[in-house]
């Protein structure tokens, strides 16, 4: 992929440049007294560095990106606005458009609608003018792209696969150095490598399980995913959430002679709403939130024993406290581990943060979505798309 040194060559200097930045700006917003605020600003700090190396450069840069999934058109709830206040303090001098899912044309990936990006006619702030200094416009043409959105890098979207068909285009640095982690586990892992998966739903991580299989020495399934497999193996798993259609698929992988370790207790809110240690086995009316003691110590032994660890997806549902040690336990795990670490995106790096442990790893993934295709994979349409770009 072309870095950002190879646009600077090519363009003959960056002074004066005009350069469109799309980053993943869709940040988590809460709600801070009638006006929207950013929980955690991660994917803007993480941004900084292509954005400064630009603007120090003399490069006028105008950062975009989408936030939410709104319907293509104009929805204040979906606004860049708290980005663009927090990104002015961080990079005083950056623009920011608004929203670029405001178009139908970006999900879409429509060619007008990549026209007018490249043209400078990008989605305009609510109440008017561009943020960020006044002096970077967002209505002339742009002299190069940065691609620095990792986390949206999965999407074959008008922003992130249109721009390089048409101008001299750049990975950033943040999407460069997660190309590399991530897409690095597939092939340059240190051995032992084990993956810990977690989260809701084995559907939604299927594609993820048989590629990690293939690449892990161990693989550790927790979080409520984990019950469909203690169902394929013939546990009662009582009223914990489970994908009937999906226990064979189960049954499978976990018949394919690879090393898979399940919980072995679960920390469970029985029918009464009493929290509870049990075994593997639920009866009716109990459901399984977290996994237990028994299980956190045996994770800890997988990882301390590992020279590479990649960790997505919570391992019970760490928001309430009552069913958080098993999250903060693989966390700690991995804290304490000398294996090179690697939090996928989105709830586990959440987790990370609010444990306090993010200082401790060794890569946190801004994207979430992103990483596990590039795992699964090997490549991300947003990725081609800079290394296919006729433009250089
Ligand atoms: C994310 O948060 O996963 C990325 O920003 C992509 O968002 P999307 O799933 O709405 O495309
Ligand atoms: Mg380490």
């Amino acid at each position: 992929m072309p870095a950002l040194e190879d646009l600077e060559r090519q363009l003959g200097g960056l002074d004066g440049r005009r350069i469109l930045v799309r980053c993943d700006f869709n940040v988590p917003l809460r709600d801070g007294g009638g006006r929207q605020e950013i929980a955690d600003d991660l994917r803007i700090r993480a941004a900084l560095p292509t954005l400064r190396w630009l603007t120090e450069r003399g490069a006028s840069v105008t950062a975009c990106s989408h936030l939410g999934r709104p319907s293509g058109a104009p929805d204040e709830r979906c606004s860049l606005a708290p980005a663009a206040e927090r990104l002015a303090e961080l990079a005083p001098g950056v623009a920011l458009a608004e929203n670029l899912r405001f178009s139908p044309g970006e999900t879409a990936n429509d060619p007008a609608f990549v026209e007018a990006l490249v043209t400078g006619r990008l989605p305009v702030p609510f109440g008017g003018a561009p943020s960020g200094s006044g002096s970077a416009s967002v209505s002339a043409a742009f002299d190069g792209y940065v691609n620095d959105a990792f986390g949206a890098s999965h999407r074959a979207h008008a922003s992130i696969v249109g721009p390089p068909q048409h101008v001299p285009s750049a990975a950033g640095r943040l999407l460069a150095r997660e190309a590399e982690v991530l897409g690095g586990l597939r092939t340059d892992a240190r051995r032992p490598f084990v993956a810990v998966l977690g989260g809701a739903k084995v559907s939604d991580k299927l594609g993820v399980v048989e590629a990690l299989l293939s690449v892990v020495d161990t693989l550790v399934i927790g979080g409520g995913m984990c019950f469909t497999f203690l169902a394929a193996l013939g546990h009662p798993i009582g009223d914990s959430l489970c994908e009937p259609d999906f226990i064979e698929t189960c049954e499978r992988l976990l018949g394919g002679g690879a090393n898979i370790v399940l919980p072995n207790d679960i920390t469970a809110l029985d029918a009464g709403g009493t929290v509870r240690q049990m075994g593997r086995s639920l009866p009716d009316g109990c459901r399984g939130l977290d996994i237990g003691p028994g299980s956190a110590a045996e994770f800890d032994d997988v990882i301390a024993g590992a020279r590479t660890v990649f960790w997505n997806g919570p391992m019970g549902l760490f928001e309430d406290e009552r069913f958080a040690a098993g999250t903060r336990a693989v966390a700690q795990s991995m804290a304490d581990s000398r294996a090179f670490t690697v939090v996928g995106g989105g709830d586990s790096a959440a987790a990370v943060a609010q444990f306090g442990l993010a200082p401790y790893m060794d890569h946190i993934s801004t994207g979430g979505g992103a990483g596990l295709e590039l795992i699964e994979h090997g490549d991300l349409p947003g990725l081609a798309a800079l290394r296919d770009s006729p433009q250089q």
